[in-house]
């Protein structure tokens, strides 16, 4: 399950493949970084009642088990292609600065690509996402189901020239998340 090691000054991190018992650290993580409005955002609409994209959602631990980041990716599609979408991205403020969204955002890509996804797309700071390869380039005849700051709407291409005269609206096409059932949930993830 574990991934990636990595040590900064004198602690170590590491990134794991989420588990089902992580949900709760995670949301109380998002709540922290980014605030009760995140539930309103426009991506929420893709991700709302389903499951992340199979075995892409990843968690960063400290030195005690902690959970201090977390990322997911969720299918969705536009114009009859397949694509992911990444987000929320977020770290623990008392470790920002350290490189972690960094690790994370690496690894996520790296195992998007290797899963033999074509592009990744999100909503979010270009200064910050341009490093992994991210631009509002191709991204312009995209739609998000509600509003969004055009230069915000990033991508990129897994494989060559993917993302190339992508048009149309974006919509969810992930597993849903079954509310009656969280065992078989937990049982999906774990397969995933
Ligand atoms: C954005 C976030 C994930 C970065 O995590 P992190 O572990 O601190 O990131 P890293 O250590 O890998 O990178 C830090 C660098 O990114 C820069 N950076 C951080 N957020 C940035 C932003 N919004 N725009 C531009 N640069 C940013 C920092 O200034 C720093 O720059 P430096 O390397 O030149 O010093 C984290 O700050 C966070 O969780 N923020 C709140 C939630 C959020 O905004 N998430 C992103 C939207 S989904």
């Amino acid at each position: 399950m574990t991934s990636d090691l990595m040590s900064f000054s004198e602690k170590s991190f590491v990134v794991e493949d989420e588990a089902e018992g992580d949900r709760l650290a995670r949301e109380a993580l998002l709540d922290c970084a980014m605030g009760p409005g995140r539930r309103r955002k426009s991506s929420e609409k893709l991700r709302n009642g389903r499951l992340p994209s199979s075995g892409l959602a990843f968690v960063v631990r400290n030195g005690t088990g902690q959970v201090i980041g977390t990322v997911r990716l969720w299918d969705v599609a536009a114009g009859g292609r397949s694509l992911l979408l990444l987000g929320p991205l977020a770290v623990d403020a008392s470790s920002e600065g350290k490189g972690i969204g960094s690790v994370l955002m690496r690894h996520a890509i790296t195992r998007a690509k290797e899963q033999g996804h074509g592009a990744i797309i999100l909503v979010g700071d270009a200064p910050y996402y341009q490093r992994f390869g991210f631009s509002a380039g191709k991204t312009g005849s995209l739609m998000m189901p509600g509003p969004v700051e055009r230069d915000r709407l990033l991508g990129v291409d897994l494989k060559p020239g993917y993302l190339d005269g992508l048009a149309g609206l974006l919509v969810a096409s992930g597993r849903r998340w079954l509310r009656r059932n969280n065992r078989d949930n937990a049982r999906e993830l774990q397969a995933a």
